[in-house]
């Protein structure tokens, strides 16, 4: 029998779990496009309770609730402000400009900006030739930063000054879940100063798919509107529903043990020669490092590994990311920690 290999590529790849699954099959469901689907709606009511928002729109992925918080909360032509290399910017096929038609400004560093590095990203208002500055959108936890969480302190200040700036403000909480566990703050605390926010299942949580977009009823209504016109409006959905349900009431928590097992890789490689890595980068679950000179460049690397079993992403010519998750445990992670050992230690 072979033994399976040890997946970090993403905490996408987990697979539902057999109390999920029997969740999924049990669930009251109906034709949510008719609002009649009861457990898509238990979930919207549920979410927008505890991100302490009036309410809240099932959607089937991340990249949809992003692309429908820019639609509704900006027209054609004006900019948008976020962390470089942010999710919107850099995995979504430049669907920002085909969707929305807006261009987003990446600033800071490492997935971090600040209230004033916003300020000087505004384009003076009043002149015709600049684009309308009228959104900033944070992501929390980063994931090209290497699964950062953003400070709460500066996500006040920044979403303070977008108000003062008459700018929206959005979260792309993907790994909010993540974020609260590692900063001891609820999701409602960390998802108070924004407009609109989003939260995945299909990530951490181990759901096989879907998003939630949260905030005020009228723009919910918006983004109800805009999913339909993104072909987001499904039918039976409530099956998806129970799997978020199940993910959030049942693996939320257990996140905790994701960090630690996330901390236990970086703390493995972080001293070889051949990795670059910044042990205060890892917060949460994923693992971020750059290869040095002499060791090989990371697409060499992943394929080295996947033939000893273990799956990273390459995500840059010399960058690699390792997630951890629900779908690989303390011992499964301490292996894959020795294999880049010997692979990086060997040429590096
Ligand atoms: C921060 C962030 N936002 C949005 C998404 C998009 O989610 P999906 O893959 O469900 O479209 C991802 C996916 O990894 C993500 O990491």
């Amino acid at each position: 029998m072979t033994t399976p290999p040890i997946d970090l590529r993403s905490d996408t790849v987990t697979r539902p779990t057999a109390a999920m699954r029997a969740a999924m099959a049990a669930a009251e469901v109906g034709d949510d496009q008719y609002g009649e689907d009861p457990t898509t709606a238990r979930l919207q009511h549920e979410m927008a309770a505890l991100l302490g928002k009036e309410a809240a729109l099932w959607v089937p992925s991340g990249t949809m609730a992003n692309q429908i918080a820019l639609r509704v909360l900006t027209r054609p032509g004006d900019e948008v402000v976020a962390s470089r290399q942010c999710h919107a910017a850099w995995h979504e096929a430049g669907a920002a400009a085909a969707n929305a038609g807006v261009q987003i400004v990446e600033v800071g560093a490492g997935g971090l900006f600040s209230a004033d590095d916003l300020d000087a990203a505004i384009k003076p208002a009043g002149l015709p030739v600049f684009p309308r500055t009228t959104l900033v959108e944070i992501e929390n936890t980063h994931n090209r930063g290497g699964g950062l969480v953003v400070p709460q302190d500066e996500v006040v200040r920044i979403c303070e000054r977008a108000r003062t700036r008459a700018l929206a403000s959005f979260l792309d909480g993907a790994r909010l879940w993540n974020a609260a566990v590692a900063s001891g703050l609820s999701e409602a605390e960390l998802a108070r100063p924004f407009d609109l926010v989003a939260v995945a299942f299909s990530k951490g949580l181990g759901a096989p798919g879907g998003s939630l977009l949260a905030g005020p009823r009228e723009l919910i209504a918006a983004a109800d509107r805009a999913r339909r016109m993104f072909g987001g409006a499904m039918r039976q959905t409530g099956h998806y529903a129970a799997a978020a349900l199940h993910g959030v009431a049942h693996h939320r928590a257990r996140l905790a043990e994701d960090h630690a097992n996330a901390r236990t890789l970086a703390e493995a490689i972080a001293p070889l020669t051949g990795v670059q890595l910044d042990l205060a980068t890892v917060q949460t679950n994923i693992v971020v490092f750059h290869l040095a000179p002499g060791a090989p460049d990371a697409p060499a690397l992943v394929a080295r590994a996947r033939e000893r079993g273990v799956l990273l992403n390459a995500f840059g010519p010399r960058t690699v990311r390792a997630v951890t998750h629900l779908d690989v445990d303390a011992a499964q992670v301490r292996r894959a920690g020795d294999v880049l050992r010997r692979l990086l230690s060997s040429t590096g």
